[in-house]
């Protein structure tokens, strides 16, 4: 199993503190936000990774994550994002680094409270397809902010809809997602959205459309550290006060 981190993109939410660095790169309580992700991947058995990064400060990742050892990571590969053109476009660097295998992606300002353990293992025991993380939320207003899936009866997932003015249920599609090699053509044949980007969403909704993907339902804290600059701090917070990636 590989690991894919996508680090790229603009961090327009968090402007303009993402003016003079990456997002991701910003403290999440006492190191910068993108080791929660490397930690997270490494514990849950995920050694071999691809970060993908893109913008005026790529060079400082190397800085603080070097061959990658110092985390754990066996082997670290990079890749440059050279325009903002999606999650999915992003993914898409990645594609030789994985190349027959299986991948395990996360979005690099992701936070959960728990072990991916779980999710990976269920992954591999999977025949084929892909798999998705879901997080139950309250607000409405949140939701309105992220991928939110349509359940079925039988609580499988029937369609994701991105930034949705009206959430079609209480669960969110989190920043982690298990692909077979199919996803490589899916990828190759997106169109670019209504706000000229390959979206993951799409991606994930191809999978859908062929009965292909499953769902698990996260325990525990998750935060998306990038949304806004409350969500940056509540992410703070909750990590200053109850730590992160705790199995
Ligand atoms: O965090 C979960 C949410 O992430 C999901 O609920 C949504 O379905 C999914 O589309 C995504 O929404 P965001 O609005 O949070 O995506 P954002 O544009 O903030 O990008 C998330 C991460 O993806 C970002 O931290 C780095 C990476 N990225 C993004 C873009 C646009 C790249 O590496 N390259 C890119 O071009």
């Amino acid at each position: 199993m590989k690991g894919v981190i996508l680090a790229g993109g603009k961090g327009t939410r968090l402007d303009p503190l993402t003016r003079i660095t990456n997002k991701h790169l910003l403290p999440i309580y006492d190191r910068p936000m993108v080791t929660y992700a490397i930690e997270a991947l490494v514990n849950a058995g995920v050694t071999e990774l691809m970060l993908v990064t893109g913008g005026t400060h790529a060079g400082e990742f190397f800085r603080l994550l070097g061959d990658g050892h110092a985390y754990g990571i066996d082997r670290l590969f990079y890749a440059y994002q050279e325009e903002e053109g999606g999650i999915a476009e992003a993914l898409g660097l990645a594609e030789r680094f994985v190349r027959g295998e299986r991948a395990v992606v996360m979005l690099a300002d992701n936070v959960f409270g728990g072990p991916l353990r779980p999710f990976v293992e269920n992954f591999e025991r999977q025949e084929r397809g892909a798999r998705i993380l879901l997080a139950r939320l309250e607000e409405e207003e949140h939701l309105r902010h992220l991928g939110v899936a349509v359940l079925g009866e039988d609580r499988r997932v029937t369609e994701i809809v991105e930034k949705p003015a009206s959430p079609p249920s209480r669960f969110a599609v989190t920043g982690l997602y298990g692909y077979d090699p199919q996803v490589w053509e899916v990828v190759a044949a997106l169109e670019p959205s209504a706000r000229g980007e390959l979206e993951i969403t799409d991606v994930n909704n191809w999978y859908v459309g062929r009965g292909d993907m499953a769902a698990d339902v996260v325990e525990g804290f998750w935060g998306d550290a990038g949304e806004s600059i409350d969500a940056y701090y509540a992410v703070n917070d909750h990590v200053r006060a109850n730590g992160a990636n705790r199995s």
